[in-house]
């Protein structure tokens, strides 16, 4: 049968390699269409676990594929050879010199390159810089003729874990293909799941595209962290300026202060492209300011925090919420560890409340061995200040601001000011 109409009468199987926050919700999303897929992870310890249907990230609930016979997940890459699809979703980190590192999809393509046969398609969704796929991925693939009878696309993903309110299959999913028949039998495996794929020119716009938008977000990110930290040294309230510049109905759009950037995209993917600028010869300025201003962000807090404490001896302090951001468990990058690192440093008593971490898990910026606290009357009275970091919707903020001594604010959760709170 040929590719497309295979594709077309659903007789295709599609292979997740990288189960974590991508890969999963990606996974499900396949598996909603009743298509038969193989989950690939190197990591045994997850692949028992969803063997057995159980979640080892919070907000993903595996009640959509419980009693699903059609998905196999495993950490044997053999089984590459029954794939049609090979969707990549492995992690794109920083070294230690803060150069991209691509090791995870370079030890795949060794792990999976012998098992490769025609007729497969491999995507790359990771986020990366321009060049990646054909530079990277393309060289393992020299036993094929790419875009006659072997497939290579680009297509980065748009998950934003713990929104709710747009679904997947909503988000317009990017493609970039090798030639155009990739192009064409991408988009046929995409539109699978996805309602609108865009395509775009060729692979690098696609990446690009990707990279585009997360550096559009560091940048107003450190825009509007720098603006408050004006504002609030005029004495003027950032919250009532974001409302009213909101009123216009063109040329903005509002993006929030907090205690600054973390998670696995936006500390890291916009260094992929200075680091592509730099070897063009280029220097990409606003990336580079903006990194400064978010670190400077976070930085300021716990000084602000020093400097405002009532209590002025071994403060007790609460940190509300230590992921990198609302709703889910993700703490990588986040600025809550570098703030409880940097409290302590200032001679703090620090202990945390976060119904979705409720051990800190490991992690690269600080690690201690610490418990989410419950959070009542009694314990809440104990604290000499609680701190507002993360604004999981689950936590109850008028208990905190009953029975807070004091309060630093870094995610607005308290609108109107008194003299018990502190805006940071
Ligand atoms: N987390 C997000 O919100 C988000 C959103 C959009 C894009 N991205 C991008 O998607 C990519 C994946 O991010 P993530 O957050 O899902 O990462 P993750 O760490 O949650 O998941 C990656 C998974 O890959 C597995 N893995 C590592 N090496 C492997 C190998 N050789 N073979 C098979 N599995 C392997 C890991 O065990 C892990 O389960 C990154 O490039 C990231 O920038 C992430």
């Amino acid at each position: 049968m040929k590719l497309l109409n295979k594709i077309k009468y659903n007789k295709i199987t599609i292979g997740v390699i990288g189960l974590g926050y991508v890969g999963l919700p990606l996974l499900k999303g396949f598996a909603s269409q009743n298509l038969k897929i193989i989950g690939f992870d190197v990591d045994k310890k997850k692949i028992i676990k969803l063997k057995n249907r159980i979640s080892y990230i919070k907000h993903i609930q595996l009640d959509s594929i419980r009693k699903n016979k059609k998905i196999i997940f495993t950490s044997d890459f053999q089984k590459i050879s029954n794939v049609d699809l090979i969707i990549l979703c492995l992690p794109t980190p920083l070294t230690k010199n803060k150069l991209p590192d691509l090791s995870f999809i370079k030890k795949t393509m060794l792990s999976i390159e012998k098992y490769l046969k025609p007729n497969q398609t491999i995507s790359l969704e990771s986020t990366t810089y321009p060049g990646t796929t054909r530079e990277i991925i393309y060289p393992y693939l020299n036993k094929f003729k790419v875009g006659k009878n072997f497939f290579l696309v680009y297509s980065p993903e748009r998950e934003d874990p713990g929104r709710k309110s747009i679904l997947l299959r909503n988000i317009p999913k990017v493609l970039g293909g090798y030639s155009d028949r990739c192009k064409k039998i991408g988009k046929a495996f995409y539109k699978k799941f996805f309602k609108k794929v865009v395509v775009t020119k060729d692979l690098e716009t696609a990446e690009f595209s990707k990279i585009f938008e997360n550096i559009f977000r560091a940048v107003n990110i450190s825009l509007v962290n720098e603006m408050k930290y004006l504002s609030e040294k005029m004495n003027i309230n950032f919250n009532d300026v974001i409302k009213a510049s909101s009123s216009k109905p063109f040329g903005f759009m509002p993006f929030y202060p907090g205690p600054g950037i973390g998670g696995h995209c936006i500390p890291i993917d916009p260094l992929y492209l200075s680091f592509k600028a730099k070897q063009k010869g280029l220097k990409a300025q606003l990336i580079e300011t903006s990194f400064k201003v978010n670190y400077e962000t976070t930085k300021r807090i716990s000084n602000i925090i020093n400097s405002k404490i009532k209590k002025r001896t071994k403060p007790k302090i609460l940190i509300i919420g230590i992921s990198y951001k609302k709703n889910i468990d993700d703490v990588r990058e986040s600025p809550a560890l570098k703030i409880i690192r940097d409290l302590k440093n200032k001679g703090f008593n620090v202990n945390y409340h976060d119904p979705f971490n409720k051990t800190l898990p490991k992690n690269r910026n600080f690690f201690a061995k610490m418990k989410s606290k419950n959070l009542n009357a009694k314990m809440l009275k104990k604290y000499d200040a609680v701190f507002i970091c993360t604004d999981h919707d689950n936590i109850d903020y008028s208990l905190i601001y009953k029975n807070a001594k004091q309060i630093f604010d870094s995610r607005n959760v308290f609108k109107n000011l008194s003299e018990k709170i502190i805006r940071v």
